[in-house]
């Protein structure tokens, strides 16, 4: 009788999806910033080809708009559009001091980051997991008091191309998933996007790049192995943008708002331009129509939208932190304010919809298929499948499983982390139900079998385990 009571705990924990005796999976979410999609292109990769041969690839996948670093990387952490997530730019600033920090300074502003969504590592730590953080943006910040466990953020003019440096790293991410049992770790490399922008995507520097990111891969792979991390954990690479070509000396008409007839600075109580082809404008009462109707055509390759005329796909509105008029480029373009500042040859920060600005995506590991590849998705829908893998709840996100889960092997091989709150109330109600009524059936051909055999007295060992039927109903 004990087996059938067992068996049907099984039943009801199978329902449910915890698993049963099973090893928790891992994840190690990875980003090589500015990694465009098709960087393996031009460029003899070995280890990218073999992790597609033994894993996922996508063909490319689609970044939130605005496409810089700290804003995307928050996405993949969080899985929600940039307007929802709060951190809308790199710089930290405050429109009424005219204040702004640079890159690394905002990564210590705990306002900029805690602003309502809490990225993973901290759902996973309320739902008893242990997670890490190794320079990805955003491990500087705490979360309503709370930080990732283990997490170490990079000294300031930290040298991002080392490679010895990137070595040290991946075991020491590695000793942390084995040694210290972590089972969420997000790792950050600041390369090929140094190389792509003083460079330019086209050039031999960064092929060279993209040649030392694919050796890393190999390390990481095999410090996996020499950890005995293969059998449990996932790797998943991606990066926050693509590149593009800029257009320089005098090839094309720069875009130089001072230039442009009807335009002041006078006007404006705060602006962020200088900062590649994207810029926010903040005018002084009364001179928004003026600002705006001057820049509005006043350049072929520039963009100029009032906040609320964002083209919905932007994602890029419904944020109180987003400045009033948004600008920005076409590729090969930067906006600049009074003088051409920007001598970069490659950026990022253009629409989303540019393939220049699409990111890779690889994903390795017990939960994913072998020698798959998927077609293009966005970003956002990382986050609930990392969610799904580790077994935990999603936070309101914007995105969704069934954008990735045909990358895995079964959607059993993991505990219920459902895209609703709904499919996880019903699918838990129905196990109970299910399980009351073999409960019911089993007690009663237990007392029927009982009577038959007129035994005297039931032994207690016969009895349904009541603390355990307890546990499984939540
Ligand atoms: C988000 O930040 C803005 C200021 O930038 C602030 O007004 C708002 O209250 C913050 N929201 C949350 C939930 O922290
Ligand atoms: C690279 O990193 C290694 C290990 O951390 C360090 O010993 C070395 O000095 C670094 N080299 C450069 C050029 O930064
Ligand atoms: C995901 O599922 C929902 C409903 O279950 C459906 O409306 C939506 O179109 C699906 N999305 C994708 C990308 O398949
Ligand atoms: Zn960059």
């Amino acid at each position: 009788m004990l087996w059938i009571a067992s068996l049907c705990l099984l039943l009801a924990a199978s329902v449910l999806g915890a698993p049963v005796n099973k090893e928790r999976q891992k994840v190690l979410l990875i980003s090589f910033d500015g990694f465009r999609w098709d960087y393996d292109r031009d460029v003899d990769t070995p280890n990218l080809d073999r992790m597609a041969k033994e894993g996922v690839k996508a063909l490319y996948v689609t970044p939130p708009y605005l496409t810089i670093t700290s804003p995307t990387h928050f996405t993949l952490l969080t899985g929600r559009y940039i307007e929802n997530h709060g951190v809308i730019h790199n710089m930290w600033f405050d429109t009424t001091t005219t204040e702004k920090r640079p890159y690394y300074q905002t990564q210590f502003v705990n306002e900029w980051w805690d602003n309502g969504t809490l990225p993973i590592w901290i759902t996973a730590q309320r739902q008893g997991l242990k997670a890490g953080s190794l320079h990805f943006p955003g491990t500087a910040s705490s979360y309503q008091g709370e930080v990732a466990m283990v997490r170490e953020v990079e000294p300031p003019f930290y040298n991002y191309k080392n490679e010895t440096a990137w070595k040290e790293n991946t075991d020491k991410v590695m000793h942390w998933f084995r040694d210290e049992d972590l089972d969420f770790i997000s790792m950050y490399f600041g390369e090929p996007d140094g190389t792509g922008h003083r460079y330019g995507p086209d050039s031999p520097e960064r092929r060279r790049m993209v040649e030392q990111v694919d050796r890393t891969l190999g390390y990481i792979r095999q410090s996996a192995e020499r950890h005995g991390l293969v059998d449990s954990l996932n790797i998943i690479v991606t990066a926050d943008h693509g590149m593009s070509t800029v257009y320089r000396n005098g090839l094309v008409e720069e875009i130089t708002l001072r230039k442009i007839p009807g335009f002041s600075f006078s006007d404006l109580s705060f602006h962020l331009v200088d900062f590649g082809p994207s810029g926010m404008l903040l005018p002084k009462p009364g001179k928004l129509e003026k600002v705006y109707n001057a820049l509005k055509g006043a350049h072929p390759h520039l963009y100029v939208f009032k906040k609320e005329e964002m083209p919905e796909r932007l994602h890029f509105t419904k944020n109180d932190r987003i400045l009033p008029i948004i600008l920005w480029a076409d590729p090969g373009y930067v906006i600049n304010g009074y003088f051409p500042v920007q001598f970069n040859k490659g950026e990022h920060g253009f629409d989303n919809e540019d393939m220049d600005m699409k990111p890779f995506f690889r994903a390795v590991g017990p939960a994913f298929h072998k020698n798959l590849e998927v077609g293009p998705f966005e970003t956002v829908n990382i986050y609930p499948l990392m969610c799904h893998i580790l077994g935990i709840r999603p936070e309101v996100n914007d995105g969704h499983l069934n954008a990735t889960k045909h990358m895995l092997v079964t959607s059993a091989t993991t505990q219920a982390a459902d895209e609703s709150t709904f499919d996880m109330t019903f699918t838990g109600l129905a196990a109970v139900a299910g399980f009351l009524v073999v409960v019911f059936i089993v007690m009663t051909s237990h007392i029927i079998l009982k009577n038959k055999r007129k035994i005297k007295r039931s032994g207690s060992s016969e009895h349904l385990p009541e603390e355990k039927t307890k546990q499984t109903t939540f």
